[in-house]
């Protein structure tokens, strides 16, 4: 994957420490995603009446959303600690013991990409989520006998961006499984003007609007692009992000009004031009780009499909009519039309 890319949504390590100081610590300051808050705010009150940990919850959606940053709230609002770890992390059963035993009462813990779990960790997993309890090996070899413990109740939070690739028995385990949705525009555009105040950056309504509709529906991105504005307000101008000023940017940056950079344009032109429209296969289209398979699929297709331009069917990748109009072009009629 490019390290420049700037709409690429997974996490980059130069922006952690950023990333910290803009991340929300309460429900009531995430915007967005208000079905699946709604559902939290009752489960947390439920739970604490009764005086129970929260259900188990499974966070699903594609990155740069809000699943880490939800699940910190969760524990913030709970007053629990959360342990945090990944699912090709935690390679041994006895890895992932040694972090159940060390949770106290009602604490969270968060395993990121929890699908690339390996499966014995993940049978491990299943007792410890339905009866608080793991088998512990001691010693080795023949002599070797196996001891169950007892955890402290606690809250499983995975999250992933491929629920399809859960088993069937881990998902089972879950209370409740949480639907990230992509953000509007006016939503990510409340995201941006909050982070901007955090970063005392001044930001008008246009300003922040214009940076919204070109985040691809993503709050990691959305933060990312106000970062490029805000250093192109600073040395050209006297640092407040206007209309012109985000507009201006973000065409320096080569991100159109609606977010497609370079590579999107490349991947739809392709389509329609060198494969007549589609159905093509997502290797031939990165041959034919000079682009890996992986970015195509993970950074540039989602937005793509979500903004309906193009589809994913059995045979292949299909360009579909709105990404005809968004370039001016005709949608062919007759066969071609049909895969729509
Ligand atoms: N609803 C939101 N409001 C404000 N900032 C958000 C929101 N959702 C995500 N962010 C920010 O976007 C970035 C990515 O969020 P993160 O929780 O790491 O996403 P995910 O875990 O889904 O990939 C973080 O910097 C976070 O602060
Ligand atoms: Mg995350």
């Amino acid at each position: 994957m490019r390290k420049d890319e700037v709409l690429d949504p997974s996490p980059r390590d130069d922006e952690r420490e950023l990333d910290e100081q803009i991340r929300p610590h309460r429900l009531d300051d995430f915007p967005g995603q208000d079905p699946i808050k709604e559902r939290l705010r009752i489960s947390i009150e439920a739970v604490k009446a009764r005086g129970e940990p929260l259900d188990h919850i499974l966070m699903c959606g594609p990155p740069g959303l809000g699943k880490t940053t939800l699940a910190r709230i969760l524990a913030h609002e709970m007053g629990v600690d959360i342990k945090s770890t990944a699912g090709p992390v935690v390679e041994r059963q006895a890895d992932l013991s040694a972090i159940l035993t060390s949770l106290e009462e009602f604490d969270i813990l968060f395993i990121d990409e929890i699908h690339r779990l390996n499966h014995a960790v993940e049978e491990t997993l299943y007792s410890a989520m339905e009866d608080f309890e793991v088998d512990i090996m001691l010693g080795k070899g023949p002599t070797a006998r196996s001891l169950k413990i007892g955890l402290k109740p606690f809250t499983l939070i995975g999250a992933t961006t491929r629920a399809g690739l859960l088993t069937p028995p881990l998902r089972a385990r879950f209370g409740d499984m949480c639907r990230f949705d992509f953000y509007s525009p006016e939503e990510l555009k409340i995201i941006v003007k909050r982070s901007a105040r955090i970063l005392a950056t001044p930001v008008d309504d246009g300003g922040a609007y214009e940076i919204a509709r070109r985040s691809r529906g993503t709050a990691r991105i959305a933060n990312r692009l106000l970062r490029r504005v805000r250093e192109y307000a600073e040395v050209k101008a006297d640092g407040a992000i206007t209309r012109e000023i985000a507009d201006a940017a973000l065409r320096l940056h080569r991100i159109d009004e609606i977010g497609l950079d370079d590579m999107d344009k490349t991947i739809i032109a392709t389509i329609i031009d060198k494969f007549s429209g589609g159905p093509v296969g997502v290797n031939s289209l990165a041959v034919a780009i000079g682009e890996e398979p992986q970015t195509i699929e993970e950074v540039h297709e989602p937005y793509l499909i979500q903004l309906g331009f193009i589809k994913r069917t059995s045979q292949g990748r299909v360009a579909l009519p709105a990404a005809y109009q968004h370039f001016g072009l005709t949608a062919p009629e007759g066969p071609q039309g049909a895969l729509f």
